[in-house]
């Protein structure tokens, strides 16, 4: 697997940007390992999330259910809210895998919530428990994203 590049604006200087270097395979170990802790006692349909963030920190997460099964949290939602929680401002890629078989798809409130932090070409990787994966760019998992500008 390749390593995921991407530029970000140093802290130091202005305009200068500084490359920052990630193995991609460091985000699906990660999102792998994590989905072992997801809370899935109804379900039983596990998810992994890991993402790297503009503070070059990856964050992971996981879907927790409910007894109140509207109140499951998903993976996705899980590792953003994670991440800002602790000060991350944006997500520049997302590996999300489950543990079965079936390609793992985000459901449309947590493409929501991942277009309040993902840009249209920030990276997608959809995987599932045999470490096949598909990459994406954001705006090919959500065109005609609703955003703050509709509201201008
Ligand atoms: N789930 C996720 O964690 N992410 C998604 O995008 C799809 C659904 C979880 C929620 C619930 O715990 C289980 O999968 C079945 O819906």
């Amino acid at each position: 697997m390749r390593n995921l590049l991407y530029y970000k604006h140093s802290r130091n200087t202005k305009r200068r940007l500084k490359l920052v270097e990630i193995n991609e395979q460091e985000l699906f170990d990660i999102a792998n390992k994590t989905m072992q802790n997801a809370y899935t006692p109804y379900s039983h349909y596990q998810v992994g999330a890991a993402i790297l963030c503009d503070d070059d920190k990856v964050y992971s997460g996981v879907n927790v259910e409910n007894a109140s099964f509207g109140l499951t949290n998903c993976a996705e939602r899980t590792a953003i809210f994670k991440a800002v929680s602790e000060g991350a401002k944006k997500v520049k890629a997302i590996v999300i895998t489950n543990g079965t078989e079936e390609m793992s798809k985000p459901c449309g409130a947590c493409r929501q919530v991942m277009s309040e932090f993902m840009g249209p070409d920030d990276i997608v990787f959809l995987a599932n428990n045999r470490n096949d994966y598909k990459k994406y760019t954001f705006k090919e998992i959500l065109p005609l994203a609703f955003s703050d500008e509709d509201m201008n």
